[in-house]
């Protein structure tokens, strides 16, 4: 099973997988209302039923080539994750994605987890485009988009029932040539 380092704290990105089912709903109740601000993951991840067949969905994915999870640890626990959710490789575009339980952020988790993942995504996999999709409201979710360099494309307004109320969707994106040319 393989680890990738993110850094000198000793988080790590790995696999996460269906086994990790009752880890990831462990994590999912510390920060089950944080998280749910803005995306609904965990009302998909409600008990362990919920929780393996989220897993299953993704692994699935991966044997199609069609989307990615993996799990970030600090300190051996499983604090958040980042996904390609969708992942096209006929026309070199995906939309990638994260989450973090609150004591996780404001370390930069996410953003060194999301470089080494868009490295591959343009260098190993001939990526063209990442889409980020995020909440209007969703503040510390934009700066991420903004840290990698990303564009502000343009607003689905109130395109998202999001617990009864309709929210916009920014869709922010990164180029192949911009990530390239890109000091990170
Ligand atoms: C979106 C979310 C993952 C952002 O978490 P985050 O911790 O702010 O993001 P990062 O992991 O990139 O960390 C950035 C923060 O760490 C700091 N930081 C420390 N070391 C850093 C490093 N090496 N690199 C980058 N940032 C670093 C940054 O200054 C920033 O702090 P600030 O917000 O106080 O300025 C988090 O708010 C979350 O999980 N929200 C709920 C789920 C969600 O909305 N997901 C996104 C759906 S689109």
């Amino acid at each position: 099973m393989y680890a990738i380092s993110l850094g000198e704290d000793g988080a790590e990105l790995r696999p996460l997988e269906v086994w990790h089912a009752a880890e990831l709903l462990a994590h999912m109740d510390r920060g089950r209302e944080f998280i749910g601000r803005h995306v609904g993951l965990p009302d998909v991840v409600a008990d362990l039923d919920g929780a393996r067949a989220w897993l299953r969905s993704y692994a699935d994915k991966r044997a199609a080539d069609a989307g990615a999870l993996h799990g970030i640890w600090l300190d051996g626990r499983l604090v958040g994750g980042l996904l390609f959710r969708v992942w096209d490789t006929p026309s070199g575009v995906c939309e990638a994605g994260c989450w973090l339980e609150p004591a996780a952020a404001g370390r930069g988790l996410v953003t060194r987890g999301l470089r080494v993942l868009l490295d591959w995504a343009f260098g190993e996999r001939g990526m063209h485009r990442v889409e980020w999709h995020v909440s209007s409201a969703n503040g510390p979710s934009i700066d991420v988009a903004r840290r990698l360099g990303m564009t502000r494309e343009g607003v689905l307004r109130e395109n998202y029932p999001h617990r009864g109320v309709r929210t916009s969707t920014e869709v922010w994106s990164v180029l192949a040539p911009e990530w390239r040319a890109a000091d990170h």
